[in-house]
């Protein structure tokens, strides 16, 4: 199948086999960074499932998998930043070495939330990889330990990335056209 790009979407920004490169190389790091001890790679409902486990099939440590879901709200003045968690855990992460793995860090609210509410329940490490990153839009600090691609300040879609819950299975990164994003 080739990745002709479907209608709504301006350009692709990075093919299957890029990403797929790249997800190799930044499961190498993390192997090396967690050599001998136990993973948990915690997922994002729904956009990270994608990249969690093209990612987890490349980790060469023992890992464990779990997800969460997150709702985000604007508040009354339309800004962002109220997140609350829709579907918790299943398994405690006391003690554990824990992976929050993102699709992408925007603004760096829902970040913030996740990483706040999850080191209040005494895992053992907690650190941060996500897909993508789009650091010009950046509000608030939060830490990213592992990440595959910078974007450029643009609506992106694929590869779990969605609009209106669509183009989340695109096999490829792309920029969706001002107008439809
Ligand atoms: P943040 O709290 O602003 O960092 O929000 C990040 C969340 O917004 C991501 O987890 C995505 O669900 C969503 N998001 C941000 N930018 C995009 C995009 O370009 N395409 C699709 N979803 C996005
Ligand atoms: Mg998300």
């Amino acid at each position: 199948m080739s990745a002709e790009p479907i209608p709504g979407i301006e350009r692709i920004l990075f093919t299957g086999e890029q990403i797929d490169a790249r997800i190799r190389e930044v499961a190498a790091e993390i192997s090396r960074s967690y050599a001998g001890r136990t993973l948990t790679l915690i997922g994002v409902l729904k956009g990270s499932v994608f990249f969690l486990t093209a990612l987890a099939r490349y980790i060469e440590v023992p890992v464990k998998i779990d997800f969460l879901a997150i709702s985000s709200f604007s508040n009354k003045s339309g800004s962002p930043g109220v997140v609350r968690i829709a579907k918790d855990l299943d398994e405690s992460i006391e003690g554990e070495d824990v992976l929050l793995v993102e699709d992408i860090v925007d603004t760096g609210f829902t970040l913030r939330y996740l990483l706040q509410t999850l080191a209040g329940r005494a895992p053992n490490s907690l650190s941060v990889c996500t897909f993508l990153d789009r650091n010009s839009r950046r509000i608030v600090q939060v830490p990213v330990d592992f990440c595959c691609f910078e974007i450029p300040d643009r609506f992106v879609v694929g590869f779990g990335l969605d609009c209106n819950q669509l183009y989340r299975n695109l096999s490829y990164v792309a920029v969706m056209k001002p107008e439809k994003a």
